[in-house]
């Protein structure tokens, strides 16, 4: 089956903009303390749990995959683009990093203790997500979580231009009940919401979401 026109246009993109988005976007250390905490209580509630491995989709150069290894979460990373896949694999030559699409994971049910999706699903259209969080659902082991983050609002956004570049992706930004409601729908219960208003170095409304797989009955 001929692959999506989106998936080809955020490949493409990413794979033109990864060296300026290494320099652009601030690392993990410099992010917003709200957002490093949720990160935190993700590593911790897995750690704990004795879950393991977590994937880091749509991992870009890896920094956030090696940040969550730090905090002693046995982590790789996918990503649709061969270029973030080859910064990743230089950067942290330790680590595990594969190309792979959210929207098809090849990898066996129940077989994740986590998934983090950071700022990795804003170019999914919408009809398409229901599609990627049963994939989230189908391979995270029963009680393994979901850590979310992204950008919340109720628009679609058509850039030219990303970290100094032309680019052909889109973004969809969805209120974030909006959001809830497909995790939901996929079978997953949300536990924690973090809602946040543009600041620092985020110029959007921004959200983190945590969820879990129910536990087998
Ligand atoms: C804004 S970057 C975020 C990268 C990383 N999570 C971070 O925070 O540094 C979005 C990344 O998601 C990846 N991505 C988008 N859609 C994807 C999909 N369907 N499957 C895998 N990766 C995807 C892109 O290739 C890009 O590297």
């Amino acid at each position: 089956m001929a692959e999506p026109s989106f998936l080809t246009a955020v490949r493409e993109s990413y794979d033109t903009v990864a060296a300026d988005y290494v320099e652009r976007v601030p690392p993990p250390a410099a992010m917003d303390p709200l957002s490093r905490a949720m990160l935190a209580g993700f590593a911790e509630l897995v750690r704990t749990a004795g879950l393991a491995p977590v994937a880091d989709l749509g991992c870009g150069p890896g920094r956030v995959t090696a940040h969550l290894a730090g905090l002693g979460v046995s982590a790789f990373g996918v990503d649709l683009s061969p270029k973030m896949i080859g910064l990743a694999r230089h950067a942290y030559p330790n680590l595990r990093f594969t190309e792979g699409s959210m929207t098809a994971l090849e990898m066996r049910d129940d077989e994740l203790g986590g998934i983090l999706a950071w700022y990795s699903t804003h170019h999914t259209p919408p009809r398409w997500l229901p599609a990627v969080f049963a994939e989230f659902h189908r391979t995270l082991a029963p009680g393994g979580y979901l850590l979310w983050g992204d950008y919340v609002g109720d628009e679609r956004l058509q850039p030219t231009q990303g970290y100094g570049h032309p680019v052909s992706y889109e973004s969809y930004l969805l209120p974030l009940d909006r959001m809830i409601g497909l995790l939901e729908q996929a079978g997953l219960v949300v536990t924690a919401r973090l809602e946040q208003e543009p600041g620092g170095r985020v110029n959007r409304p921004h959200a983190c979401l945590l969820a879990r797989k129910p536990e087998k009955p």
